[in-house]
């Protein structure tokens, strides 16, 4: 099996690990493996392109435009380009996310030509950290072209592996009802073709977050044109909570509804709207509040009636490359203060191991105590910007 050294492997090439090689390419440490399936701006691209930002284009740019070597790639890249076309989009107004993936395939493209970086098309399935002899990680890629796996040496691995959506089993167990994924539902040109056009069919959406919210516009807009007979039930098991733009600061900046989403909530879902608004006229609220028991006797009442269910109810992590410490699995924990990882059940720190992106975001507190993690790209990318000094440092 071929193999090589490098002073860091990052994996995946979503938008943290794109905002983790600039950071770690701006501090010259030598070549950096980066290994990715597609290199094509993770699933915002695969899966999200056709979905609302609940970002401001302007952070778009501040995200592209944070270190150098992403600099770099912009000066060089021949025009019409991702970057002048999101140049031109108004600002502080929100965006479709494919300008946004598009930026983050064209820095990827920028990013791998580079001679410090070894891009390597393939999945990391194993790492194995030697810690008597040097505090050595050795991964493994399987390559997905004809030249076989190969092993990296480095004492730097970075995790931006991503998340995919939550998958529950449909809470009343026996009843014959259709999941429909919440990517497809996501995706309306994609969605049009999952629910029948020649019969009714009722949704029912679990959730109340930003996928949630979208769920229910994609779906209303569906009944309203191609699907006359479809009807929605939305299960919530809370208010509809939004982000509060205060003084220097956001509350619920990271789980509060923004841009489109918001709009739609506020106008159209809140309990004094629903039943004049548009959206009332497709929709049924399914009040879920007030605790397990309640909240199942609703999913028994009204779950049966229901053709497909989808549920909004947040993200995983996908699942990590087998990780062992001389020759036994590791159980991790990740800090998020620091993006370091620490063995289960505090136990000791494992060196050069760090994490970024939605699967391992930053922990933060606003004035008022609340605690939030912080996702998006700009987010990850201030993040990075305040720990990679840190992990760049010889270990
Ligand atoms: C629907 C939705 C909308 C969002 N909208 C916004 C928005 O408007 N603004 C904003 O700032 N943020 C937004 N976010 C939040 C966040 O920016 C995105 O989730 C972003 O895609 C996360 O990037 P990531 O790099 O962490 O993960 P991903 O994009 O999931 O990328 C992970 C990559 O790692 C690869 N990978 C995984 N395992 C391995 C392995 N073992 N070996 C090699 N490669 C591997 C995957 O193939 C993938 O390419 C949104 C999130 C969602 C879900
Ligand atoms: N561009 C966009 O507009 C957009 C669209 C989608 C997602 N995103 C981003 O993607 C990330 C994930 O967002 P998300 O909206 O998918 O999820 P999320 O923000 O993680 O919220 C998950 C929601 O699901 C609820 N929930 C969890 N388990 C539940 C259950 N069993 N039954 C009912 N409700 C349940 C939670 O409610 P409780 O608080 O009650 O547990 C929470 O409100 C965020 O960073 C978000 O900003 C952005």
């Amino acid at each position: 099996m071929a193999s090589r050294k490098c002073a860091a492997v990052v994996v995946g090439a979503g938008p943290a690990g794109v905002a983790v090689m600039g950071n770690l390419l701006e501090r010259q440490l030598g070549t950096i493996a980066w290994v990715d399936p597609c290199f094509e701006a993770g699933r915002i691209n695969r899966r999200y392109r056709e979905v609302p930002s609940n970002t401001k284009v302007a952070l778009f740019e501040a995200y592209a435009t944070a270190t150098q070597p992403f600099r770099n790639v912009i000066e060089k890249a021949r025009l019409p380009n991702a970057f002048s076309t999101m140049s031109k989009l108004e600002q502080d107004k929100t965006c479709h996310l494919h300008y946004a993936a598009d930026m983050v395939r064209d820095l990827t493209d920028g990013l791998v030509k580079m001679e410090q970086v070894y891009a390597c098309r393939g999945f990391v399935t194993a790492a194995k950290l030697t810690e008597k002899s040097s505090n050595q990680w050795t991964v493994r890629v399987q390559r997905h072209d004809s030249e076989g796996d190969v092993e990296i040496e480095t004492s730097r691995l970075i995790l931006c592996t991503g998340s995919h959506p939550t998958n529950l089993p449909c809470p009343v167990p026996s009843l014959d009802i259709q999941q429909l994924d919440l990517d497809t539902v996501l995706k309306p040109s994609e969605l049009t073709e999952a629910i029948p056009t020649n019969r009714p069919s009722t949704i029912a959406v679990v959730g109340a977050s930003h996928s949630a919210i979208l769920a229910l516009l994609n779906l209303i807009q569906l009944a309203r044109t191609s699907h006359p007979q479809l009807r929605v039930k939305w299960f919530t098991r809370h208010p509809l909570r939004y982000a509060e733009y205060m003084d220097g600061w956001i509350l619920r900046d990271n789980t509060g509804l923004k841009g489109t989403a918001a709009d739609f909530a506020r106008t159209q879902l809140e309990d004094d709207k629903l039943a004049t608004s548009p959206a009332g006229e497709v929709i049924t609220k399914i009040d879920c509040t007030g605790g397990d028991a309640r909240e199942n006797a609703q999913y028994w009442a009204h779950l049966p009636t229901c053709s497909h269910i989808v549920h909004a109810v947040g993200f995983t992590r996908d699942p990590l490359p087998h990780l062992t410490k001389n020759g036994s699995p590791l159980a991790l924990e990740f800090d998020h203060e620091s993006g370091r990882f620490h063995e289960s059940n505090n136990g000791p720190a494992i060196p050069g191991l760090f994490g970024a992106g939605i699967a391992f975001p930053e922990r933060v507190v606003d004035p008022y105590g609340n605690v939030e993690y912080a996702v998006g790209f700009f987010k990850f990318m201030k993040f990075l910007k305040k720990v990679v000094p840190s992990w760049a440092t010889k270990i």
